[in-house]
């Protein structure tokens, strides 16, 4: 050790510290995510950079936008698997998706069609114009068939903001949280980033995701790992559920 070593930084953190992500959008080709194959293979490679040992990807299953089943998410799995083992890259990955509350997801519970996480969570979203207008009901129905409700990043649900007694309700319902990584770090609008915090502070957060769409993204994150700011979510974030699901 030379002498102008002791006044070198700390050596920051470069990895999360759960290794378990549980929303993202790097399946090739089936939503507003990874484009192609080739793409989803450098983001696994990203994504396994910052500490990231498995995977539960979450394909957006929207109305009329993308009409993901669980073959068509299968199938593009099966496609990114194939490449990555190609490579040799080395990850666990489930296959899931984000379900937008609307008449498409309905008819998806009807017919038994869902592609949920181990354990049985779903994760389910609202859309960001308008809450589902039935969401309670919802939530009491996947109950009722055995699944446990995360809900994807309701920090982001700008329209609660004025009534924040609904996160309560819904916490109460027995829905978990999922809050956005990019959340925290303040990817989104300052005020987006404040909900999420006042979340975390209040205990209500279950999981925390990435929502990785890109690179663009991962970079942000990685960015993100090595701020001060990152210690004291690592603190206050200790609990989170994210690596005790069973694969
Ligand atoms: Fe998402």
């Amino acid at each position: 050790m030379g002498i102008f070593d002791i006044f070198k930084k700390k050596e920051h953190n470069t990895t999360l510290f759960y290794d378990t992500e549980v929303h993202c959008h790097i399946l090739p080709g089936i939503d507003d995510g990874s484009p192609d194959v080739a793409t989803s293979v450098n983001l696994v490679k990203l994504m396994q950079e910052m500490g990231i040992r498995r995977i539960i990807t979450t394909s957006h299953v929207t109305e009329s936008t993308f009409e993901n089943t669980p073959e068509t998410i299968r199938n593009a799995y099966d496609t990114l698997r194939a490449a990555l083992d190609k490579e040799g890259v080395e990850m666990e990955i489930h296959t899931s998706a984000e379900y937008r509350m609307d008449e498409y997801f309905l008819n998806q519970i009807k017919t038994n069609n869902l592609l949920p996480f181990p354990e049985d969570f779903i994760l389910i979203e609202n859309s960001f114009l308008q809450p589902y207008w039935e969401i309670k009901e919802l939530i009491f129905d996947l109950k009722m068939k055995g699944y446990t409700p995360i809900l994807a990043h309701p920090e982001r649900y700008t329209y609660y903001h004025k009534t924040p007694k609904i996160y309560k309700e819904l916490h109460d319902y027995g829905c978990l949280f999922q809050v956005n990584l990019l959340s925290l770090s303040g990817y989104y609008h300052r005020e987006v980033k404040d909900m999420a915090w006042k979340m975390l502070n209040d205990g209500m957060v279950g999981f925390i995701g990435s929502d990785i769409h890109n690179s663009r993204h991962i970079q942000h994150i990685k960015e993100y790992i090595t701020t001060r700011e990152y210690r004291k979510l690592e603190e206050k974030a200790a609990n989170i559920l994210n690596n005790k699901i069973q694969f």
